[in-house]
């Protein structure tokens, strides 16, 4: 461990007494009970051989349709002020019978109430990827109707949960549904067509902007979205045409919609050769930047650029391919590394919320996700983390000190509450503050769930 016990106090008091803690989980990742739902996308996409690493399927996944009054009780021993899960859609709706499901709804609603009652506010993601199946067979993300499909799954997650809910999400990452999804085969729907990654990243946007307009008719709490931000490096010169295009569609698009900035000059040029954006219409993209009251950065590790070489490092979800139009270069990350081959550099998680603030000024900013797969070493009834208590004091540190230049960071989640399915990486990939036994559901306290329960008591 790289740092003292004192530290851990030292660090609580570097976050302004408003600043909320919090940790985060996904639907599809965590729920399982596929059969009280609909189809989504990840349930065909888990369906076919060879997609999903070692097989893994929606069920059981952590059960927590069943246990979320036991995983209550794990946010409780943390301390924590907030939980933020998703609501998947074909849970809420069923698109057979075209009517609202109402146990689905029940269940969010118990979750609700149950957080609620254990004073630790809930947090609500509309969207993080389960994509009911019969939306995609339309075209999903492709399909210019998605956006007020999405408009009237606001309308009904807003009319049963608005009295409660503290601070709303509308989208998680809409990066990766369009590049690892869309324009790759990495994730579901698994297209692999560089053109429908970028319809998907507008239609996307828009059906957040209808959505922000349907949370205010109903009075929400406090609403905006999430999107996953990274700094893009090199040590290279020759790559710094490269760093722009990756910087440009990792964090420039999305930003640029938000703010009202539409899609650049400097996009239409860099994605020329693969749409000319005519899907745009000028008063809907306007909708894609409704004010938001917060901007949720998920954040993980930099992406690291050099000249391309015949080696692809394992790196996942890095990869010429995820950013069309990229050439010439390879992505690398450097030591300290995860399981997932990411490099652990605290200090671009800073760079990158000062960039966030610089691209979106006035909009406040939360880190909604952060956290690692490293190793777990089960001893008895303790599960040793040091790599990852590491990682959770240095990023820390990192929201601490960019507090410190002034900047609006409002709150912190830890990604993730339990080990859980890692989408295309499956289970073996585990980033819970929580271990859990995937063939008994037991969940265990890791070291770093025991590090995030005393910096939450010492402040
Ligand atoms: C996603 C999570 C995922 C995590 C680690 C984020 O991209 O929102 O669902 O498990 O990163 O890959």
């Amino acid at each position: 461990m790289s740092f003292q016990p004192n530290q851990i106090k030292q660090l609580a008091q570097r976050f302004p007494s408003d600043f909320t803690f919090g940790s985060a989980t996904a639907s599809w990742q965590i729920e399982g009970s596929s059969a009280t739902r609909g189809a989504s996308v990840w349930d065909d996409f888990a369906a076919v051989k060879g997609n999903i690493k070692d097989g893994t399927v929606a069920d059981p996944a952590c059960d927590s349709v069943n246990r979320y009054k036991e995983d209550i009780e794990l946010l409780k021993y943390l301390g924590v002020d907030t939980y933020r899960f998703s609501v998947s859609w074909p849970r809420v709706y069923d698109f057979k019978n075209d009517k609202p499901n109402q146990e689905g709804l029940d269940y969010y609603s118990n979750l609700i109430d149950g957080l609620i009652e254990a004073d630790i506010k809930p947090t609500l993601t509309m969207y993080h990827w389960d994509l009911p199946s019969e939306l995609q067979e339309k075209g999903g993300w492709q399909w210019s109707g998605i956006t007020d499909e999405f408009e009237k799954y606001a309308e009904l997650l807003a009319s049963n949960f608005a009295d409660r809910v503290d601070t709303w999400a509308t989208l998680n990452e809409p990066w990766v549904v369009s590049f690892l999804g869309h324009a790759t085969k990495i994730h579901a729907p698994g297209l692999g067509d560089p053109r429908a990654g970028f319809i998907s990243a507008y239609y996307q946007m828009v059906a957040h902007g209808k959505a922000m307009r349907v949370l205010r008719a109903h009075n929400a709490n406090r609403a905006g979205t999430v999107l996953n931000l990274t700094e893009i490096i090199t040590d290279f010169e020759s790559c710094t045409d490269a760093v722009k295009h990756v910087d440009n569609l990792q964090n420039g698009i999305w930003l640029d919609m938000l703010s009202g900035r539409g899609i650049s000059e400097f996009t239409k040029q860099a994605t020329g050769e693969f749409t000319d954006w005519s899907f745009v219409n000028e008063e809907e993209l306007k909708l894609a930047s409704e004010p938001i009251d917060f901007l949720g950065i998920n954040y993980y590790t930099p992406n690291r650029i050099e000249p391309a070489e015949d080696v692809q490092e394992f790196i996942v979800g890095q990869e010429p391919e995820v950013y069309p139009g990229t050439r010439d270069v390879r992505f690398v990350s450097r030591e300290p590394k995860s399981l997932m081959g990411w490099e652990v550099r605290a200090e671009s998680l800073t760079n990158t919320i000062r960039a966030t603030a610089k691209a979106l000024p006035g909009v406040p900013l939360m880190i909604t996700e952060n956290g690692g797969a490293f190793p777990d070493e089960i001893d008895g009834d303790e599960v040793h983390d040091p790599q990852r208590t590491d990682y959770y004091f240095q990023h820390l540190s990192a929201c601490a000190d960019a507090i410190d230049e002034g900047i609006d960071l409002q709150g912190y989640y830890c990604w993730s509450l339990m080990d859980n399915i890692e989408w295309a990486e499956g289970l073996e990939k585990r980033f819970g503050i929580f271990y859990v036994d995937h063939s008994t559901q037991k969940r265990t306290a890791k070291d770093s769930a025991k590090f995030i329960r005393e910096l939450l008591a010492s402040r």
